[in-house]
């Protein structure tokens, strides 16, 4: 069975990814986790797979940002917003979604690593997939200025260059 795949950009693709999104993280759950009260960006592009039995099945959002690792500025990738329908779970949909979003961000010559933020829950997901922990500080930009983000762990992935996995990295703008 073939599954098709589409990659389509963010804003656009807004109104197919909110309920899907919106279903996995109900906003009167999300409000009450430590991360609830973070802004976060919006996707450049979205991957997304239609389920056979119609409907959304997986979202994977794909972010481009100019950030700054030790002072340094980079072009580096972010992955967020990784859902699957919980009827469509197991069927390795988020792995196929997640594998189209690096091809999509390694394709872009200038992205030097990816970086996504996740929950203990989703590191060993995570971790057999290629994707690193990084141990330094993370820096993001809020409404009331820039905090450290330490409320979800970051991982790396090595794209045109090895991801660096100590250090400071600022994002430069809304954490994703
Ligand atoms: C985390 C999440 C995105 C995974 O989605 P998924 O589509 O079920 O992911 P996959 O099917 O690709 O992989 C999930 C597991 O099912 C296994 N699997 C994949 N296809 C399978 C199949 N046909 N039969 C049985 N198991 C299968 C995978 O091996 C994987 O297990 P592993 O991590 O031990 O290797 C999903 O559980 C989810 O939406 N969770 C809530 C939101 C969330 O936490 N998102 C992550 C934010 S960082």
């Amino acid at each position: 069975m073939s599954i098709e795949i589409d990659v389509l950009n963010g804003d656009a693709s807004w109104t197919l990814a909110e309920p899907l999104l919106n279903a996995v993280w109900p906003a009167q759950e999300v409000e009450k986790l430590p991360w609830g009260h973070i802004q976060w960006a919006h996707a450049d592009l979205r991957v997304l797979i239609d389920a056979p039995e119609g409907g959304l099945a997986c979202h994977v959002g794909i972010y481009f940002r100019t950030a700054a690792w030790n002072g340094r500025k980079f072009q580096i990738g972010g992955i967020g917003g990784v859902s699957t329908r919980p009827d469509c779970r197991r069927r390795g949909y988020a792995s196929i979604a997640l594998d189209a979003a690096v091809r999509t961000l390694r394709d872009h010559e200038a992205v030097q690593f990816a970086l996504l933020f996740c929950e203990p829950h989703n590191f060993a997901f995570y971790r057999s997939r290629g994707w690193h922990p990084f141990a330094g500080e993370i820096y993001a930009e809020q409404p009331d200025g820039k905090i450290r983000f330490e409320v979800m762990a970051p991982f790396v992935f090595d794209l045109n260059r090895r991801a660096p996995r100590l250090g400071t990295i600022d994002l430069c703008g809304l954490p994703w």
